[in-house]
């Protein structure tokens, strides 16, 4: 028999009186089978384009913690490297992305749409393998969090050589948008069709902009293919995650049209709840930090979330990526908390 898909019916607009939980970078490091899957197979990239392992991993967290959703395992700098440039992970470090558009033009990429092909083989394996009431999401960066790595070739802290580009010639940098908006597109309309059932947008950077640059790099490009998107798929729900957004997050959710709002742990829940268009679905916003400190501390944490957010659509999350040192039984004790009743 299939059971109701949880998530699922929250980012259509509906509410539940328990949220449905799951947490970004859930299938990762602080998993001892996914360390294991990684050291037999050589490293994260690998891991990647073996379908079947791949697949496997997206899986391992759902066997041990029954989340409600399950997100894709994969990576949001996969585009830039369908768009022609190299991608590697140095050890203990970091990406890197060969050749720098900061030095090299975008003309001077030859696009390797096939790149793309072996993610989509791990979406239809998960698919196969999913439980009914789970909810399958794929991802992608937004553009401006992943022309952050495409120009500076690496992660930076502030995101200087992106935002100096992009103030000093709009129009080069503005093509670096398009490109990546035309294969994001694509590339979403993809995994959909091989079976993913809604998708998030990471804008993991928005953080960095002032506010007129957040208005062109952030807000109108994730509009851009949210409208795109929609033509194609119009049935699959849109959560945006801009990161580090603040003060612009009612902006953002009413100028982009995103069907749900993944939150930071930096927004006070009570304000957001306050200044969000009603009813519109939010994801968050516990601090990675509580999970990892428990106790009374993440006790605390979940109550004040939920509490904000009892009134209208919720899915609880993180506000950010578990981090690899997170105690298992934590996670554990986090998906009590919040499936318990709350008053
Ligand atoms: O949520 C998920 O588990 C889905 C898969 C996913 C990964 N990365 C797996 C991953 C998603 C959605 C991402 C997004 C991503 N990747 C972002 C935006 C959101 C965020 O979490 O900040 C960014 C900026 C990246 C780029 C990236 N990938 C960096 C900077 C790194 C190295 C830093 C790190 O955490 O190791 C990665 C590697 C990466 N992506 C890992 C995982 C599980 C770690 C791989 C490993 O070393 O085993």
């Amino acid at each position: 028999m299939t059971k109701p898909k949880k998530l699922l019916s929250v980012l259509k607009g509906e509410k539940q009186h328990i949220p449905p939980v799951w947490l970004m970078r859930q299938a990762g490091r602080y998993l001892p089978e996914y360390r294991a899957l990684r050291a037999e197979k050589g490293g994260f990239l690998e891991l990647v384009y073996d379908s079947a392992a791949a697949a496997e991993i997206t899986l391992q967290p759902l066997r041990r913690f029954g989340f409600d959703g399950s997100i894709l395992f994969s990576d949001i700098l996969i585009v830039p490297y369908a768009l022609g440039q190299d991608l590697w992970f140095e050890a203990g470090e970091g990406p890197r992305l060969a050749p720098p558009l900061a030095e090299a033009a975008l003309d001077a990429l030859t696009p390797r749409l096939e790149r793309l092909d072996p993610i989509y083989e791990t979406v239809r394996r998960v698919k196969a393998a999913l439980p009914s009431e789970t909810t399958f999401l794929g991802f992608a960066g937004s553009p401006w969090t992943v022309a952050t790595y495409m120009v500076a070739g690496q992660g930076s802290k502030d995101h200087a050589l992106a935002r100096r580009l992009a103030y000093r010639d709009p129009k080069r940098f503005g093509a670096i948008i398009e490109a990546i908006i035309d294969l994001s597109v694509e590339y979403l309309a993809g995994q959909i069709e091989a079976g993913v059932e809604a998708v998030q947008l990471f804008d993991s950077w928005a953080g960095s902009l002032a506010p007129l640059e957040f208005d062109k790099w952030v807000i109108e490009p994730n509009s851009a293919i949210v409208d795109r998107l929609r033509q194609r798929c119009p049935d699959i729900p849109i959560i945006g995650f801009p990161k580090g957004a603040g003060g612009r997050l009612a902006a953002y959710a009413e100028g982009t049209g995103v069907d749900a709002i993944g939150l930071d742990e930096t927004i006070d829940p009570h304000w957001a709840n306050a200044v969000l268009p009603e009813n519109l679905p939010v994801q968050g916003n516990l601090d990675p930090l509580a999970l990892i400190a428990g106790g009374e501390a993440l006790e605390r944490a979940v109550s004040n979330i939920r509490s904000a957010f009892g009134g209208r659509p919720h899915i609880f999350n993180l506000g950010h990526g578990i981090l690899p040192d997170t105690p298992i039984d934590h996670v554990e004790t986090l998906l009590t908390l919040v499936r318990k009743e709350h008053s």
